[in-house]
């Protein structure tokens, strides 16, 4: 379908249902949401002449994952943000079934965008990967393809990231499925962003040891940190563990060192990125003053999304917070984005035997929590947190099945600092060590009440609407 009418459907969406969708006691206070319809991964995450730019795979028209857009949010604070012209509409034969994931790098002063027209056939799918720019009127001019499928993968080659290296040639890494059906990671290289020239496989199942690791392998974000480079990948078909991969399709990262000589990437083992119920297809970008920044999509595909309560209102899917990453003693960290302190309204300090501790309004809000001993953690009806002294469990009732069901994470526990927003919450573990996300759906006015006879300290913030 051509542009003019994709947008007039776009409208009409938009104009009849975003009040309803604003109603919804669901709706994230300060968490990017799409207006209407669904949301899914974030894109083309770039600070660019000081501001922050996120762009994010929208379907306006539904809340299914159909035809995708880009959507567009700038921010000056990563904190507060305002909506922008829609990005891209998927209008042209080369992505007639979706502008899918991509990335945007700064092109000597010039907002690019790289992205992945997605065409299925009665049979079969392609990929085409294409460049936009953002013209001074915050729409976007699109290119066209500048990559087509290169031998020997299937249809599934998607999610390009795009960044210049120190020898000042553009390199990205793109998510692939070979012939025989095993998920890759690909290197390439351009000197203008317009021809590409394939490097090679720098990881995936089959290599570096991995053996079997996936039939396919999105969303890939390579960069430096500390003195090691960082794959982050989502590999689709790794087989749950007892206590680990639990969610559909998983989201992690491998520490290595690239050879951008002879596309090789030895690295270390998978870790989650994340431990929680929903968390996927994150995307980074460097901040001018030096950070590696990071939002993820809190949802899972193919997951049990299609019974949240958010449909009900018309729109489903948010964004995570913006995260912080650092490499410390090997191991990858995440904070929230000190940006984020910004939101914080009347502070509370508790101190005293958890029961005893009054239930606190969660609506909106962040705590430090320091325990001393065995502790339970009520998220109103709909969300538990345990800590037996040797491992943290997240429990909920799965919507489908009514099975209560568990996410875990192992350690010494000094800290909680837990973000809530409506129906989310992310429980970052011991300053960063560990983070789980995910979605809840109270019934009644969300509040947390602890459970336990332990001493507990704790830090409570009131946060303001961000958007
Ligand atoms: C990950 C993903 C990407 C794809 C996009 C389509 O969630 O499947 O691989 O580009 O979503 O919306």
């Amino acid at each position: 379908m051509k542009e003019a009418a994709l947008l007039k459907q776009t409208v009409k969406a938009l104009m009849q249902g975003q009040l309803r969708a604003a109603q919804d006691p669901h709706r994230p206070a300060w968490h990017l949401a799409p207006s209407v319809g669904l949301l899914n991964d974030p894109n083309g995450f770039i600070q660019f002449d000081g501001d922050f730019h996120l762009f994010y795979q929208w379907n306006p028209l539904a809340c299914a994952h159909g035809a995708k857009f880009w959507g567009h949010w700038r921010s000056a604070d990563l904190v507060h943000w305002q909506h922008e012209p829609i990005a891209l509409v998927p209008s042209e034969e080369y992505e007639s079934h979706g502008c899918y994931s991509g990335s945007a790098v700064d092109n000597d002063g010039v907002l690019t965008l790289i992205y992945t027209g997605n065409v299925k056939f009665a049979e079969g799918r392609t990929a085409w990967q294409c460049l936009a720019t953002l013209e001074e009127d915050g729409s976007c001019r699109k290119l066209g393809p500048v990559l087509a499928l290169p031998e020997g993968y299937s249809g599934h080659v998607r999610d390009p990231k795009v960044w210049r290296h120190d020898d000042g040639q553009w390199y990205m890494v793109l998510g692939a499925q070979n012939l025989a059906g095993e998920g890759k990671v690909l290197l390439l290289r351009s000197g203008d962003l317009h021809s590409w020239q394939l490097l090679g496989e720098i990881a995936g199942s089959q290599l570096n040891g991995l053996g079997d690791f996936g039939y396919m392998w999105e969303c890939p974000d390579l960069f430096r940190l500390g003195n090691h480079d960082i794959l982050i990948t989502c590999p689709q078909g790794l087989a749950p563990q007892p206590k680990r991969w639990l969610n559909t399709f998983q989201s992690g990262y491998f520490i290595g060192e690239l050879d951008y000589q002879h596309a090789r990437f030895p690295h270390g083992e998978f870790h989650e990125l994340d431990l929680g119920f929903e968390f996927y297809a994150p995307q980074t970008t460097a901040s001018s003053d030096g950070r590696r920044l990071l939002f993820g999509w809190m949802g899972i595909p193919d997951g049990d999304e299609f019974y949240q309560p958010t449909l009900a209102y018309g729109w489903i899917h948010q964004m995570t917070c913006p995260r912080e990453l650092t490499l410390e003693q090997g191991s990858l960290r995440q904070r929230p984005a000190r940006e984020l302190q910004q939101l914080r309204r009347s502070p509370l300090t508790l101190q005293g035997a958890a029961q005893q501790l009054e239930p606190l309004d969660i609506s909106s809000a962040e705590l430090l929590i320091q325990p001393e001993g065995v502790l339970t953690l009520h998220f109103a009806d709909a969300l538990r947190l345990s800590w037996d002294g040797k491992e943290l469990q997240l429990s909920r009732r799965n919507p489908r099945s009514g099975v209560e069901e568990h996410r875990y994470w192992h350690g010494s526990l000094a800290r909680l600092h837990i973000f809530c927003d409506r129906s989310s919450i992310e429980i970052f573990i011991n300053d960063g060590e560990a983070v789980m996300s995910s979605r809840y759906f109270p019934t009644v006015t969300p509040q947390l009440r602890l459970e336990g006879e332990t001493n507990v300290r704790l830090h409570y913030w009131r946060l303001e609407a961000g958007m």
